[in-house]
């Protein structure tokens, strides 16, 4: 077995019987007797399992005991055509090597069929599940299609901080950093903490965005996207949010509100393509398993164009549905997730772009409109989920951006870098964030936000 190289399950499927093979993984599942025993082997690369077939003329009982559900095991044998239903080949064993057993009595993963809920408790087990086989192997490609959808179109990728001491959103829920002493740090007279003792010398916190570091990049080499962890301390225990996710914000110079809305829609079919072109066996699998319209879903999304209209007209939809909702909606109150799904699921039954809201539930960055009551936002709407994008184009002037700072009660002095921009240079530029995990649970079908990454955050929550 040693000097064989291993052959990854995926690409075992695809050879031709007669080929001497070399496959590692897990143990799903045995059946058999003594004259024949047959385990499905899981390596990972694929939801799909190959066929181990072990003749009881070589291994007796005793050499399969500790061949057991959730055992690792390598065994190197021949490819055959399979007489079997259900797969075209199978490995015919010649030798087996034990890796690890897994005791029957006390492994969790012993039958199928368990809860959602249950296999959050057991995270560091439940990527062995095809459940999240599937979830993990398309967040992959998802990250990876975004990179290739920028790189192929000229955006540069720019690491932006995860340590800030700018709250880039004004919206003040935000994970302290800080190395002083809890029990006993250093005051100032007046009786407040002396952050200039701190190790940044000032109070300093984990990112909310990338967007404002980001419009630096911009404003420089033209068109970059963000792709990193963001953190929230909102204490929002909804299936939408999590305290750390991953965002991808793309920021680009000379771009109106138009243009940002243009390339919103095009990323997000193309992310939404990729998937049905590159994943469809772990789609197949969650579309039979959770969700019988999945596919179809996804599909419907990249065949059709989006809806756009303003805030106000959509408002003005939902007030004259008729429609009885858990909170009550009119001009000026932000839009809850409820609103959102009832304008894309019930109304206009496909995405929605809504423009133009009232600039006191928006960002201090967004660019203002003549009629002094709208910033120039975009919000992405989609079935099942509600908001999956949001972003806007940006105001470049500098006189506006600073009336605007100080009206919503922010600091000038610690966004002087921020504001500096548009004193040098400055052009109208837009971006957008894609909430990653939002973007996963559209392609999966999944309805709960912590099944879509590998290690959730939440409040109360920060195990494994
Ligand atoms: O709408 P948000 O807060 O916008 C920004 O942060 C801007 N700086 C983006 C930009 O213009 N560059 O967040 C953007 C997206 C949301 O639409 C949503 O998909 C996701 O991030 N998001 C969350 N996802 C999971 N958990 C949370 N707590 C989230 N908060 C926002
Ligand atoms: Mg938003």
């Amino acid at each position: 077995m040693e000097n064989q190289k291993r052959v990854k399950v995926s690409e075992l499927l695809r050879m031709a019987p007669g080929s001497a093979v070399l496959v590692k993984g897990w143990v799903r599942t045995k059946r058999g007797n003594k004259n024949i025993t047959f385990v499905a082997l899981n390596d990972g690369s694929t939801v799909k399992n190959v066929q181990i077939v072990f003749d009881g003329t070589i291994f007796t009982e005793e050499m399969l005991k500790g061949v057991t559900t959730g055992a690792s095991i390598g065994v190197s044998g021949e490819l055959v055509a399979s007489l079997g239903s259900g797969q075209a080949v199978e490995v015919s064993a010649k030798s087996l090597e034990l890796y690890g057993t897994a005791d029957p009595e006390s492994y969790p993963l012993q039958k199928k069929g368990h809860s959602m809920e249950f296999l959050r408790e057991i995270g560091h087990l439940r990527p062995r599940t095809n459940t999240f086989g599937c979830i993990f192997r398309i967040r992959h490609a998802m990250s990876f299609a975004i990179h290739k959808y920028f790189n192929d179109r000229g955006f540069f990728n720019l690491h932006t901080p995860i340590i800030t001491a700018s709250d880039a959103e004004g919206a003040g829920a935000m994970f302290q950093v800080t190395t002083l002493d809890m029990q006993n740090p250093p005051k100032q007279e007046d009786g407040s903490i002396d952050y200039s003792q701190d190790f940044f010398g000032k109070s300093a916190n984990l990112t909310v965005s990338g967007q404002l570091e980001g419009e630096l990049g911009a404003l420089a080499l033209g068109e970059i996207y963000t792709f990193g962890p963001t953190f929230r301390a909102e204490n929002s225990n909804t299936p939408r949010h999590l305290s750390e996710f991953w965002m991808i914000e793309p920021e680009m110079a000379f771009y109106e509100i138009q243009d940002n809305m243009d390339l919103a829609e095009d990323f997000i079919k193309y992310l939404v393509n990729y998937a049905l072109e590159n994943c469809m066996d772990d789609l197949q699998f969650l579309n039979d398993m959770f969700d019988k319209e999945l596919i179809e879903r996804l599909k419907g999304v990249t065949g059709t164009d989006f809806v756009r209209l303003s805030y106000t007209e959509g408002v003005d939809i939902l007030v004259k549905s008729g429609q009885k909702f858990e909170y009550p909606v009119s001009w000026g109150t932000d839009l809850q997730s409820e609103h959102e799904r009832y304008l894309v699921e019930r109304h206009f039954k496909k995405p929605v772009i809504l423009t133009d809201y009232p600039k006191e539930i928006k960002a201090f960055y967004m660019k203002q409109n003549d009629d002094g009551r709208t910033v120039r936002a975009m919000d992405i709407l989609f079935p099942k989920i509600g908001e999956i994008i949001g972003g806007s184009q940006r105001e470049e002037s500098l006189e506006k951006l600073i009336t605007r700072v100080e009206e919503m009660d922010m600091d000038t002095k610690t966004l002087w870098w921020y504001i500096d921009t548009r004193k040098f240079g400055t052009v109208p530029h837009s971006g957008f964030g894609l909430g990653f995990e939002r973007l996963l649970l559209f392609v999966t079908g999944m309805g709960n936000i912590r099944d879509v990454i590998p290690f959730p955050r939440s409040p109360k929550n920060a195990d494994f």
